[in-house]
């Protein structure tokens, strides 16, 4: 105890707390001291606490004098070391989280390139960020400006450009920052939209090719260096069963080179059709909603480049986990496809989906009978060209075939089986049926078209960038055919 004379001051309980009586501030005299004082109005006696027996603690000191209870409680130095830095930092860490998002947000997926109508070029990307616009600058020919912005989708940022002419065109993402300003993402990044008519272009069809294997990135790597100027995809894009948490290893990013720069078509594979009935795919892409009435759209498209007509079908049976039934197939699309590849005058017709009907893979060597019989005859007599299918994981090309014959160069339907992806390989038959003129089962490939007006050479090309089958059809050859 020690004794202090009355009346200096009262109730010395710097961080306050709660008394019996009135409570003030600590006298300056005694803020350097080394030990808290609790005194009491009427009293005289005081209880000296040194400081650091009182750090944590409610403080009880008890009036001799006038024997009532004086409460006080003590924040120690360091909680409010820690209170105050959390106040300090809280606002100063919210306003860098959210200026890190607005101007350096990440980008998830893409930026890919599609083609979602007739001169139209579709841009899409996901990134993880907060509350931010996306923006899409696009320059084409003759130094045509254009810009789009787009506010994000559960993640996803899809802009779409109408009107354009075909050509060749530049295009950068970027991301709206703190005061509207755009800050570029990605790019610029180039991209031919389309070919005019008469116009030479390379596309690219390949198939089952993703379970993110070393050997799917390296095909991809690849085939982005044959420069396509469009890519068509047989199906199973995303393995083991397209998932939509499967897209970003499995396919954006292997993918991610050759996506930016090349618009990329995809039809749905058996695997990808294993998760809502192929919807992550399709949710994915920004397709031609040009399809046949009553089925969903995006299942079945078609779209044009250059001198050709590409049709992209949904091969899956409701049976097998598709959308389609085998009636429908017969009924709804094999009329639309007959009308679409009738009423063009494109030179060159291609169509395209998984499931082949003329194969002999020891894989699936019968063949899709039920899509033979929904399409074969109306491909022959719409004038197809060329039928590229997947599912079989090897290369193989038939004959010109026409009403289950072989037939001369020109004069009937040449099918490509692609679907040596990246995946794996299965073997051919042996031998082989008599319709297969080339095939290869022991590297993985891809097809390139070189695409001109009155010709189209037919290349596979393996792992390595060298090809293993030249294939030419000559439109001389396909007019002499009657049709
Ligand atoms: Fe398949």
């Amino acid at each position: 105890m020690v004794a202090v004379p009355s009346g200096i001051g009262i109730c010395v309980t710097p961080f306050s707390g709660r008394s019996g009586r009135s409570l003030r501030s600590e006298p300056p005299s005694l803020k350097a001291a080394s030990f808290w004082y609790a005194r009491f109005d009427s009293g005289s006696m005081i209880r000296p606490i040194p400081r650091g027996n009182v750090s944590q603690q409610r403080i009880l000191c008890q009036s001799v004098a006038q024997g009532y209870t004086l409460m006080s409680k003590k924040i120690s130095k360091t909680r409010r070391r820690i209170a105050i830095g959390i106040l300090v930092l809280a606002p100063l860490t919210a306003v860098g989280y959210t200026w890190n998002q607005r101007t350096q947000p990440t980008l998830l997926t893409g930026p890919m390139v599609q083609l979602p109508a007739a001169n139209a070029l579709a841009v899409s990307w996901t990134a993880r960020a907060v509350f931010t616009a996306g923006w899409v600058e696009l320059t084409g020919p003759a130094g045509s400006h254009r810009e789009c912005r787009i506010e994000p989708d559960n993640g996803k940022y899809e802009a779409r450009f109408d009107g354009l002419t075909p050509g060749a065109y530049t295009y950068t993402i970027f991301n709206e920052g703190l005061f509207w300003r755009k800050v570029a993402m990605s790019g610029p990044h180039q991209v031919r939209q389309a070919a005019t008519r008469g116009e030479g272009f390379r596309f690219i069809a390949f198939g089952d090719s993703g379970n993110g294997s070393n050997t799917q990135a390296n095909l991809a790597t690849v085939l982005t260096r044959q420069e396509p100027d469009v890519v068509i995809h047989v199906g199973d894009l995303v393995y083991p069963a397209g998932a939509a948490k499967d897209y970003r290893l499995n396919f954006f990013e292997p993918n991610a080179a050759l996506i930016r720069s090349v618009p990329f078509m995809p039809s749905l594979g058996n695997h990808d059709v294993a998760s809502d009935q192929g919807r992550p795919m399709l949710e994915a892409f920004t397709l031609p909603e040009n399809g046949p009435k009553g089925i969903e759209p995006e299942r079945n498209y078609y779209f044009d480049y250059g001198d050709a007509r590409f049709v992209a079908l949904d091969s899956n049976r409701e049976t097998e986990g598709g959308a389609i039934t085998h009636d429908q197939m017969k009924t709804v699309v094999a009329p639309w496809v007959r009308s679409v590849l009738s009423d063009c005058d494109a030179r060159w017709k291609f169509v395209y989906f998984h499931h082949p009907f003329y194969t002999g893979s020891s894989h699936a060597a019968e063949g899709a009978a039920y899509v033979k019989e929904a399409y074969v005859k109306v491909f022959e007599e719409s004038g197809v060209d060329v039928v590229f299918c997947g599912h079989n994981h090897l290369f193989e090309r038939t004959a010109p075939i026409k009403a289950d014959q072989i037939v001369s160069d020109g004069q009937g339907i040449v099918y490509v089986t692609t679907g040596a992806g990246g995946v794996s390989r299965y073997p051919e038959q042996d031998p082989p049926p008599p319709y297969i003129r080339a095939f290869n089962d022991t590297v993985f490939s891809f097809t390139r078209v070189d695409v001109t007006a009155d010709r189209l050479e037919i290349r596979q090309i393996n792992e390595f960038g060298e090809a293993i089958d030249t294939y030419t059809i000559s439109h001389q050859a396909k007019r002499s055919e009657p049709r």
